[in-house]
């Protein structure tokens, strides 16, 4: 991997700086308070395109040049973004082509950014250019660490239905199907009698009368992902022609469900993320956790960057909720400690003008006499201590299957329920594993699962043969399976699985489901042991939503019978013993207080996961390398025992326990 690690040393801290909204006397403030904060690294010139290319062919980099000198002799880093995600306003008046259109035919507006179509032959010519004069005039600049091509790919442009785009989108066919009857055939189109006569009938999924055939929305959005890498291809490739600084573009996982980052891991040189609270939730750190642990598991379990947070409160939610004492420092951390080697923030100076004004910044508009100024100004010294964790891994003992394929496919209209979403269960499961003091990784159904005592399936809809047969093997050779409902029913083309459901999984699960049972939005139904209980089904009192189906045991069975509902007498919950492992199946919604988290925990002892005891199911517990992170979300100091070494923050000497402040993050050196 070219250049990586990106700086000399320590883990990169900093942020977005666009200087070039202020005047140059405030630059010298910035680069003295980066100074001061330990700043180290930060993202140039990210939307500067219309700055440097005020005319077509016409370049002015005075400004960017004085900034990279300024930012040099004060010995902060430079990652230097390409401006593509925000072209010029004459692009868009010159390139009428290249606008964007939305599903309903709307040709989006200028006066903002991502508004250009990813498969337009003009936005292609004009970034290049302006991608190679960038390259040309700065690979030597010692001030550049790396390269940031873009934008956050397919935040607000993943899907474009312009003339141009259909016609790429038809060309893409051509190439996956060869033929039109083999497109036929994958789409199922017999049905509706919507059969091809040539690829040129094809159009995009646009906004159709009713639903649509979902192997075409399923190509659309395959297409659309390499539609984008496309465009990152081509500026990575003209970067290269004149730099062998590791070149990476800023994810958003997973909040960016049009693309598949599995694909997209494979093309940068580090793994880069950014990442913003949910502040609606009730612990939006369990959503950052899993983020963080997805992030590292499409790094494919290399360090990575976390790009983007915020020191507080961002501008886009309905109800922008300021971070609390304490949280943007417990945030950050616990990216640290899931893998990444950097923390950068949107953004460095909180900006006056536009549609972000409203966001928090490391230099807030109240300045330096503020809160957040002197947690930023801590968190730069914590960071300076954490040096030593730069480049170490997190193991994990338990797998969570993730699949983009599957997230689109799930949340196609008509599906037997509304209440069926993707992030729904996988979220819940991982909430427990979390309250379990479980590290995860993330995983495709295809990888390879050896490492793990322990797979967890919460959302598998769609799953192609292989996967599954993968998910077998892995059982028979002595893994654990826990598989939620509705998975394995469709193969990679969203057609139903032949047989009772859950086709792909029927054999790993020994189970078959005759029929599905979907609940009313706020019924639920309980669940009881079996007549013939085993010692697994000892808890009482979980309760299931959204979901009943009738089970027939084929191999597997009974843990937990349906008490009452549609299919009350008939299996709720289910273990199959196959070759040397086991696979759980489990046919309706618990939760992690309505018996998921009792489940979940029979199955971690059963798969022998070992996990820290007794402890409160809000202390956060990661190991990384020879460091482990203690981070409190309660407000009740914690001790925890069994823990000897050095704090590497507060530099206290650890023998045999460690109390963890209200709020406050231990690491200790092991
Ligand atoms: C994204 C973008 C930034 C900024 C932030 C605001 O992450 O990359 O430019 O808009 O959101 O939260």
């Amino acid at each position: 991997m070219p250049g990586y690690p990106v700086l000399p040393e320590g883990l990169a801290y900093g942020g977005d700086y666009n200087p070039e909204q202020w005047p140059e006397e405030v630059w010298r403030e910035d680069v003295r308070l980066m100074r001061e904060a330990g700043v180290n690294l930060v993202t140039v010139g990210v939307f500067n395109w219309g700055l440097i290319e005020p005319r077509e062919g016409e370049y002015d980099f005075s400004r960017l040049d004085r900034i990279l000198d300024l930012l040099h002799s004060a010995g902060v880093y430079a990652d230097l973004a390409t401006p593509t995600s925000s072209p010029p306003t004459w692009f868009r008046r010159r390139y009428p082509g290249s606008r964007l259109v939305d599903r309903e035919g709307h040709v989006l507006g200028g006066g903002s950014r991502h508004s250009f179509c990813p498969s337009s032959p003009d936005y292609a010519a004009a970034s290049e250019r302006i991608v190679a004069a960038l390259a040309a005039r700065y690979a030597g600049h010692p001030a550049l660490a790396m390269w940031h091509v873009h934008n956050e790919y397919g935040w607000a442009n993943a899907h474009c239905y312009c003339p141009a785009s259909a016609e790429a989108f038809r060309a893409w066919l051509r190439d996956r199907y060869g033929d039109v009857g083999a497109l036929n055939a994958a789409w199922g189109t017999t049905f509706w009698g919507l059969t091809y006569g040539s690829f040129e009938e094809v159009e995009p999924p646009v906004t159709a009368p009713v639903g649509l055939l979902t192997g075409l929305q399923l190509d659309f959005m395959r297409f659309s992902v390499d539609a984008h890498i496309a465009c990152f291809r081509r500026e990575r490739e003209t970067i290269r022609r004149f730099s062998d600084l590791p070149v990476t573009t800023n994810f958003m996982i997973p909040n960016c469900k049009p693309m598949d980052y599995w694909r997209w891991a494979a093309e940068v040189d580090v793994v880069a993320n950014d990442h913003y609270l949910d502040s609606a939730r009730a612990d939006p750190h369990i959503e950052l956790a899993m983020a963080a642990d997805l992030t590292r598991s499409v790094a494919g379990g290399r360090p990575w960057m976390l790009m983007e947070h915020s020191t507080g409160a961002v501008n886009w939610q309905p109800r922008n909720l300021a971070k609390r004492p304490g949280e943007m420092r417990r945030n950050t951390l616990a990216h640290v400690a899931r893998g990444s080697d950097s923390a950068m923030f949107f953004q460095w100076r909180a900006s006056r003008y536009g549609a972000e004004k409203f966001h928090s910044a490391m230099v807030p508009h109240a300045g330096t006499d503020s809160r957040i100024w002197r947690d930023v100004v801590a968190l730069g010294a914590d960071l300076g201590r954490l040096a030593g964790v730069r480049g170490a891994r997190v193991t994990a003992e338990v797998a969570v299957v993730w699949d983009w394929e599957s997230y689109w496919a799930l949340e196609f209209e008509w599906r037997p329920s509304a209440d069926l979403r993707f992030r729904e269960r996988i979220e819940a499961y991982y909430e427990a594993l979390w309250r379990e003091h479980v590290t995860v990784d993330f995983v495709h159904p295809s990888a390879d699962l050896s490492p793990y005592r322990l797979v967890v399936a919460p959302s598998s809809y769609l799953i192609g043969e292989a996967p599954a047969k993968n998910l077998h093997r892995y059982v028979e050779a002595g893994g654990h399976l826990l598989v939620s409902y509705f998975s394995g029913i469709v193969d990679e083309n969203d057609t139903i699985h032949p047989g009772p459901y859950p086709g792909a999984l029927r054999e790993v699960l020994g189970v078959a489901v005759e029929e599905f049972h979907p609940l009313r939005g706020h019924e639920t139904v309980a669940l009881r042991p079996p007549k013939s209980s085993g010692p697994e089904s000892s808890k009482h009192g979980a309760t299931g939503r959204i979901w009943s189906e009738r089970v027939r045991l084929a191999g597997a069975r009974a843990v937990h019978e349906f008490a009452d509902g549609p299919d009350a007498g008939h299996p709720a919950v289910t273990r199959h013993d196959l070759g040397a492992g086991s696979a759980w199946y489990v046919s309706t919604a618990l939760d992690a207080e309505s018996g998921l988290r009792a489940l979940v925990a029979g199955v971690l002892d059963h798969a022998g996961v070992s996990r820290p005891r007794g402890l409160p199911d809000t202390l956060e517990l990661v190991r990384r390398g020879d460091h482990l992170f203690l981070i409190n979300h309660a407000d009740a100091p914690v001790t925890v025992d069994g823990v000897t070494g050095t704090g590497v923050l507060d530099g206290a000497a650890y023998g045999g326990s460690a109390t963890v402040p209200a709020g406050g993050v231990v690491v200790v050196r092991t």
